[in-house]
């Protein structure tokens, strides 16, 4: 196949940041999907509707009249959040969903649950008025290994969540574990795979020396992981879809304090392809990328339509970030200075 006409897609997980940086990477998302489910955890967490608003309209405010770019906003749930704020700003449609971060798990996780179960009363009400529940689904006690923080998660926090919320809309995001994808076909609920967990186990984040541009959470796992994530997501199995959880750091920050975060929405669509066609699947990218994650979220599918042709794309080193004129930093993406198969066809 050399050329591959798909609807618009949607990245069910994205990492937009503020500011400067929001305005320099915006673009790579608005240019190749319709709709994102824009993530909380700024470094002001967006915990309250008036956040939530601002941050939208600041978002906005960058896309040119003619985009069509919808994004998704969600909260980040506290212990203290009110039952009030979530009813509100979901049924006045500020927020799409809501973002559980156990605390400490990840960036800008400080603020999150330290204990789940004090939040129960804001599952109750969100399986009650139908808003999805977005899951960092790894534990973030010390004790536990780094690589085990997901399966203990299912086991110990995701399994009582399904068993006294059984109607509650979730998704586990970012899934890096043979147990994540079985769990997730065995249970009522959705997963978000990233192509970064489609391409790297654990060994990038040593080949050639101590390696942060590969350090993400949940971090990659053993190859056996990589092989099961690839066959979830190229299954067509409605339950997986497209999450790019693309997270941009300035590269100073990432080399100098190894910040977790893998930044791809540049590359994004043709990362994915990349894996699809190694498997031979080619044909099952659109449901992953443009069908599934708009069923499982009861939202129209895209009427636009988007061509991928099988041309080499070199991917830049660096994604230069400017202030005005003055270019202020750089980010690395995912495939830095590495050829690729497809590109979209512009
Ligand atoms: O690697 C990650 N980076 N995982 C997350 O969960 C958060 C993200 C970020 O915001 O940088
Ligand atoms: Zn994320």
């Amino acid at each position: 196949m050399e050329k591959l006409t798909i609807r618009k897609p949607d990245d069910w997980h994205l990492h937009l940041r503020e500011g400067v940086v929001l305005k320099n990477i915006l673009k790579f998302s608005s240019d190749f999907f319709g709709r994102a489910i824009i993530m909380p955890n700024t470094k002001n967490p967006i915990t309250s509707i008036e956040r939530g608003v601002a941050y939208k309209n600041s978002i906005c405010s960058l896309l040119s009249k003619t985009n069509t770019f919808k994004p998704l906003m969600t909260i980040y749930l506290t212990e203290s959040i009110s039952n009030d704020e979530i009813k509100r700003g979901f049924l006045d449609n500020i927020f799409f969903a809501a973002k559980l971060y156990p605390a400490n798990a990840t960036t800008n996780s400080l603020y999150g649950v330290k204990n789940i179960k004090k939040i129960y009363k804001v599952f109750e009400l969100m399986q009650e008025i139908g808003m999805p529940l977005l899951i960092h689904g790894e534990v973030s006690d010390p004790m536990v290994d780094i690589f085990d923080r997901e399966e203990v998660f299912i086991d110990t926090e995701l399994n009582p969540i399904i068993k006294n919320f059984p109607d509650l809309k979730i998704v586990l995001e970012h899934i890096t574990t043979s147990y994540a994808v079985d769990f997730v076909e065995s249970n009522n609920i959705a997963a978000t795979i990233t192509p970064h967990h489609l391409h790297i186990n654990r060994n990038a984040m040593f080949f050639g020396g101590l390696n942060s541009d590969f350090y993400c959470l949940p971090v990659a796992k053993r190859e056996s992981n990589r092989i099961s994530l690839i066959k979830a997501a190229t299954s067509g199995n409605e339950c997986f879809f497209l999450g790019t959880d693309s997270a941009p750091h300035l590269r100073e920050w990432k080399a100098f304090c190894g910040c977790a975060g893998i930044f791809n929405s540049s590359v994004a669509l043709n990362s994915y392809l990349q894996v699809f066609e190694e498997e031979n699947a080619l044909e099952k990218f659109e449901k992953f990328a443009s069908i599934n994650g708009p069923k499982f979220h009861n939202l129209p599918l895209n009427n636009e339509y988007i061509t991928l042709v099988r041309e080499p794309y070199e991917v830049e080193e660096f994604v230069d970030i400017f202030d005005e004129n003055k270019k202020i930093g750089a980010i690395k993406p995912f495939h830095a200075g590495q050829t690729l198969n497809w590109r979209v066809k512009s």
